[in-house]
């Protein structure tokens, strides 16, 4: 076998066996297979797709790849979550806190930005003293200790996702529907919950840009799940402007925190309201309407900000002592009528240029800066009105980020 041949028969857009699959990506990870072929193969997967037999073999040598977590010492139904990535998006942190206070096991391997999209490690990184890291055992304590665990993804588990996602990222191959089938769900099924809800983000600021193709990836993870014995439940949701006011990673625990504590009623309180009630339906086996109830008690009666404040501090944060940038620059409208669209993309890029995101490997967060919304789809603004404010430390520049907002 060799891995030229495997390259030119995708290029042909003909199927691949489970042996030539294992061939190329083993062999990549046993660094057999160089960067440039394996950017190859990826791309000619991106460009002719892959059958439903390919990524089921590939999810397979994916999971084999590293060490899977068995859960079943841990009693109860486990609800796992994962989105697609997106700008602003800080949903895990409220819905695993208002799921876990509903007596479901919330058991949440996340990851760290990529581009421009933000990831929850960051974001809990803000907070003095939070562990990140945790062995298997400190992972299964807390998981049954209080319900709920939010922690980096150890490097043991699906260690191929890793080493090819860190290649797609840089080769122009994220956004193929097969591969991001395979890198969500063998992290899912390796991290052993027995139900998983995935967040489908679809606009300028996720990696899924149209409805046609969110469905073509709901549909083949929900396949892949049922392979698993999962239950499956996709939600899709709008990634056209940044989900609530924050982006920016304080800033983003902040918000979390805010509309845990009944302070924020939005788009962002909505779709996690949404993706929550999901969860409590699976975890239950209760119709979402029940669910939906459910959910909004566990956050009126502050019931899920209790578990949200257990949880970190079970993992040493001291949410007292977490910081925003004290240094402030409101940009304010240059025009009167009504905001049509504040664009993701943008704002993030804004946001990761101040400092919140990372550019390059090299580069240190700065989980002070951001950008805060004053202003949302369909408001109204007159000249001088404050659009947003951007939180800045080293870099005090406005990178143009006025140019997110559509006002007609
Ligand atoms: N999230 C993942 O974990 N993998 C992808 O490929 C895309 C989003």
């Amino acid at each position: 076998m060799s891995i030229i041949d495997i390259i030119n028969k995708k290029r042909n857009s003909q199927e691949l066996s489970k042996e030539e699959l294992e061939f190329a990506f083993n062999g990549y990870i046993e660094k057999k297979v160089t960067d440039y072929q394996m950017s190859a193969l990826l791309m000619a997967i991106c460009i002719n797709d892959m059958t439903d037999k390919e990524v089921f073999d590939l999810v397979d040598i994916f999971i084999k790849s590293g060490d899977t977590i068995d859960l079943s010492s841990i009693e109860g139904v486990k609800v796992d979550k994962h989105s697609t990535g997106g700008v602003g998006d800080k949903t895990t942190l409220i819905i695993a806190p208002i799921v876990a206070s509903l007596g479901i096991k919330v058991p949440k391997m996340s990851g760290r930005g990529l581009g421009y999209t933000g990831g929850t490690i960051d974001k809990l990184e803000s907070i003095p003293g939070f562990k990140v890291d945790l062995t298997k055992e400190e992972f299964l304590k807390e998981l049954g200790d209080i319900g709920m665990v939010v922690c980096s993804q150890t490097s043991s588990l699906v260690p191929l996702d890793k080493e090819i996602y860190s290649l797609r990222d840089v080769t122009g191959t994220v956004e193929s529907i097969p591969l991001i089938a395979t890198s969500i769900m063998s992290k899912k099924i390796a991290s052993g919950a027995d139900k998983i809800l995935i967040d489908i983000k679809v606009g300028t600021g996720a990696l899924i840009k149209n409805d046609r193709d969110a469905k073509i990836l709901r549909d083949l993870m929900i396949r892949i799940g049922t392979a698993y014995n999962k239950e499956v439940r996709c939600i899709i949701s709008d990634m056209d402007m940044p989900s609530g006011f924050c982006v920016g990673n304080a800033l983003e625990v902040a918000e979390a925190a805010e509309l845990l504590n009944g302070k924020i009623k939005n788009d962002l309180y909505d779709l996690c309201v949404d993706i929550a009630s999901n969860m409590v339906s699976m975890g239950k086996e209760i119709s979402i309407i029940e669910a939906r109830d459910q959910v909004i008690e566990a956050i009126e009666t502050k019931k899920a900000y209790a578990k949200f404040i257990e949880f970190i501090n079970y993992q040493k944060g001291n949410i007292e002592a977490m910081n925003v940038s004290n240094n402030k620059m409101e940009i304010t409208s240059v025009q009167e009528g009504v905001i049509t669209a504040i664009d993701a993309y943008k704002v993030s890029e804004v946001s990761c240029k101040l400092g919140s995101g990372k550019l390059t490997k090299e580069d240190v967060i700065d989980h002070t800066v951001g950008v805060f919304l004053n202003k949302q789809v369909g408001d109204s603004v007159s000249v001088g009105d404050t659009l947003c404010t951007l939180y800045y430390n080293k870099v005090k520049e406005d990178f143009d980020v006025i140019k997110a907002f559509s006002i007609q």
